[in-house]
């Protein structure tokens, strides 16, 4: 069997319908899923819903449905997105799923067995948006860090045991300095957990929407305790049958989350594991936070930004371009339309859609439609070309394994200015009334520039690279990653069609 790689999205709240930030960190695990298994990975790219909890209880009250029927429908939306949006995550999984349940609930019968939940009561500040517990001294102005309101809390609760890993979660930062990325977010969460560890309210007592604590049923378990155990229930624990899957797939390879709930993904799930003395999952990655056009994305301020409003405006492929190269991966971004069109116009309709269609419509007009065959050998101005080309992959890898989207395409597109600078330094249209066979030397070269940064490009813009692999008449089974580099040439010799551009313009609309 391959070697595995799985990979997750946090899962998503259901009191709100999606929006451009739940799209943006599906969005980066998808072109990671595509990435690994273009690269040979065996690879499993989970998401779905988080459907428990107070928060998604007052939603479905407000609505005046009962939470049950209230989940499945938005559930639904956020299953239909990932179709409209083309992502390719093999499993969705909702908490309220009976595998779920299951897997809760043999996770808090080994916290119990091993003497880390214990029964106490809880007084203190809950804020319900963030479904999370704040100390006194966090609280300002009546606010928890987040902004979010904090109401107070006084119930008979669960304990879990925090405060007996604070040392062991220094010790793992300590020797996994790659357990939690950015840099800088690792450096927040160990100063958080520096500063010292309170036993955390592992159940609610005041309302039922939730996972029931195994033995009484008083309790439901706490909705980030439900929530975190997705990512093993996924993978097979706590099911019938489901140990290989489970022993093949746990601990994760990655855990992509946004900024806001790092503190959970590396505070808390780690400890709980370690609890469980379970592997803990190998890395977290914290995205930053997009704004529209400079302001807070919220519904209050209705400027929410509908992922697939975007894709219809501006194309799918262009959207997730323009999402995973703006932003250095891991900052906060800013949406903006004047950005959107100047990545659309420049990186994808003039440097690469222009290279690919007039190095096609050459091979179609001076070549008389058939792709010129590889050459026995290349002249140094290929080679200046073809041997960075042929090394892409190398740091493409890094790239990816260190989640620097941006980074990658970066590569690719210093390549693609190469070729545009070789284009005009060559002159194939000069050649074509002086020297057919070198213009025809330079049509392959080009070509074969056009086939690796295609394949290469499919993780991020899955429908424009098989657009362009197509028009060169590249085979679909020969665009995987072991197809780079200098040992599979493009052959050549078999006609194409005439081309048609691949990356539109985007025009504003009058009054737009
Ligand atoms: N249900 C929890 C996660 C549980 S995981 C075990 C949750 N859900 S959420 O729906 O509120 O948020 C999901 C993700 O969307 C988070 O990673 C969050 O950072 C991301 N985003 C929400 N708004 C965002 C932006 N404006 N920009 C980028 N990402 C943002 O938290």
């Amino acid at each position: 069997m391959s070697k595995s790689y799985y990979l997750t999205t946090p899962i998503y709240y259901v009191n709100d319908k999606p929006h451009i930030g739940h799209a943006y960190t599906t969005l980066a695990c998808d072109a990671l899923a595509r990435f690994k298994r273009l690269d040979g990975y065996d690879v499993m790219f989970l998401t779905g819903t988080d459907e428990h909890g107070q928060k998604v209880q007052k939603s479905a009250e407000d609505k005046g449905i009962d939470p049950k029927s209230f989940t499945d429908e938005v559930s639904q939306n956020f299953r239909d997105l990932t179709k409209t949006l083309g992502f390719t995550n093999d499993d969705f999984i909702r908490t309220t799923e009976d595998r779920h349940y299951a897997a809760c609930q043999k996770l808090w019968q080994t916290l119990i067995d091993n003497g880390d939940i214990y029964l106490g009561s809880y007084a203190g500040w809950y804020a319900v948006r963030d479904e999370a517990f704040y100390a006194e001294s966090e609280i300002k102005d009546g606010k928890a860090p987040s902004g979010a309101p904090v109401e107070w809390v006084e119930e008979p609760s669960y304990f879990f045991r925090l405060s007996a890993y604070q040392d062991k979660l220094l010790a793992h930062y300590e020797n996994n300095p790659d357990f939690v990325a950015p840099k800088s977010r690792l450096n927040e969460v160990r100063s958080f957990v520096a500063g010292g560890l309170m036993d955390l309210s592992v159940s609610r007592a005041s309302f039922s929407w939730g996972v029931p604590v195994p033995g009484d049923d008083a309790h439901v378990m706490y909705v980030w305790l439900d929530a975190l155990t997705n990512y093993m229930t996924a993978a097979g624990y706590g099911q019938e049958g489901g140990e290989d899957q489970y022993a093949h797939r746990w601990p994760a390879d990655l855990h992509m989350v946004g900024k806001d709930i790092l503190r959970f993904h590396a505070v808390y799930w780690p400890a709980f594991l370690m609890a469980a003395n379970l592997p803990l999952p190998k890395r977290v990655f914290a995205h930053g936070w997009w704004t529209n056009e400079g302001q807070k994305i919220s519904k209050s301020l209705g400027n929410v930004i509908d992922p697939v409003e975007v894709a219809n405006t501006y194309g799918l492929d262009q959207m997730r371009y323009f999402l995973l190269r703006e932003v250095p991966f891991g900052n906060d971004g800013d949406f903006s339309r004047t950005a959107m069109m100047h990545r659309m116009n420049g990186d994808l309709a003039n440097d690469l859609g222009n290279l690919s269609q007039r190095v096609l419509s050459m091979i179609f007009k001076n070549c008389e439609g058939v792709m010129p065959k590889c050459p026995a050998a290349h002249e140094d101005a290929d080679l200046g070309l073809l041997n960075p080309l042929d090394n892409l992959l190398e740091g493409q890898r890094k790239h990816y394994d260190n989640q620097q989207f941006h980074e990658a395409l970066k590569d690719i597109w210093d390549i693609v200015s190469a070729a545009n600078r070789y284009v005009d330094d060559m002159a194939p249209w000069a050649l074509r009334k002086t020297d057919l066979d070198r213009m025809a030397d330079v049509l392959w070269t080009l070509a074969e520039t056009l086939r690796q940064v295609a394949i290469l490009i499919q993780p991020v813009m899955p429908e424009a690279s098989a657009n362009m692999l197509n028009q060169l008449g590249v085979a679909e089974d020969a665009r995987g990653f072991e197809h780079l580099g200098a040992d599979h040439r493009l052959e050549g010799g078999w006609a194409i069609e005439k081309p048609t551009p691949v990356f539109p313009r985007y025009v504003e609309e009058e009054g737009a």
